[in-house]
């Protein structure tokens, strides 16, 4: 079973999906997708010795998009990790419940357009929230809309700043998003296996 990784960032969250399917007896990260060429995940994914691919802008929205090179590359399934391009609805009809995501907040506050990065943290804290969390949820075609799959939360403190909220979220976020996908891709190899 074979993953492809989007990302558009550092890439730490990839780094741990690598790291967690290293030596995995059915799933393997087999691409690594970015729409930024200075992305530091496209740098960690060829340190692990995965395929990378570069999307163009033109290309990715165009008709069949991006799926083509999915097929090339037998991808079975798709993770959003910090991915910024909203994911058009070819992409998505060619994996219909094979697409999931992280979102750095307990949807569905606090996700929609501009909710990213620390702009999710900066709103969280402008609102005086005392709890913010991470969401694992399936990918449709509004942003950060789709079912929910996994929840989980942690404290928001009186003196805590973007910054610091982030490294929390962050850490949550790499305790359980390699976890996550795991389940969610041995059930459905579960659910396919003749009977
Ligand atoms: C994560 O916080 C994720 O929730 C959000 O983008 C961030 C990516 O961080 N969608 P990284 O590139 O994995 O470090």
């Amino acid at each position: 079973f074979s993953i492809a990784i989007f990302a558009s960032g550092t890439g730490s969250n990839a780094q741990k999906i690598i790291e967690h399917f290293h030596n995995h007896p059915s799933i393997r990260v087999a691409l690594v997708v970015s729409n930024k060429a200075t992305a530091g995940v496209l740098d960690k994914a060829v340190a692990a010795g995965i395929p990378t691919l570069l999307i163009e802008k033109e290309r990715f929205f165009r008709g069949d998009g991006f799926v083509p090179e999915l097929t090339t590359h037998g991808i079975d399934f798709i993770v959003l990790a910090g991915f910024l391009w909203k994911v058009p609805p070819s992409l998505i009809q060619a994996y219909p419940s094979r697409m999931i995501n992280i979102h750095p907040a307990l949807l569905p506050k606090y996700g929609g357009k501009g909710m990213y990065g620390n702009f999710v943290h900066e709103a969280v804290i402008a609102a005086g929230e005392k709890e913010s969390g991470i969401t694992i949820h399936y990918v449709d075609e509004q942003y950060d809309h789709g079912g929910t799959i996994f929840q989980a939360t942690c404290p928001v403190f009186p003196e805590d700043t973007p910054e610091t909220l982030a490294n929390r979220i962050h850490a949550l976020e790499h305790q359980h998003f390699p976890a996550v996908i795991e389940s969610v891709i041995l059930s459905k190899l579960v659910k396919n296996q003749p009977s």
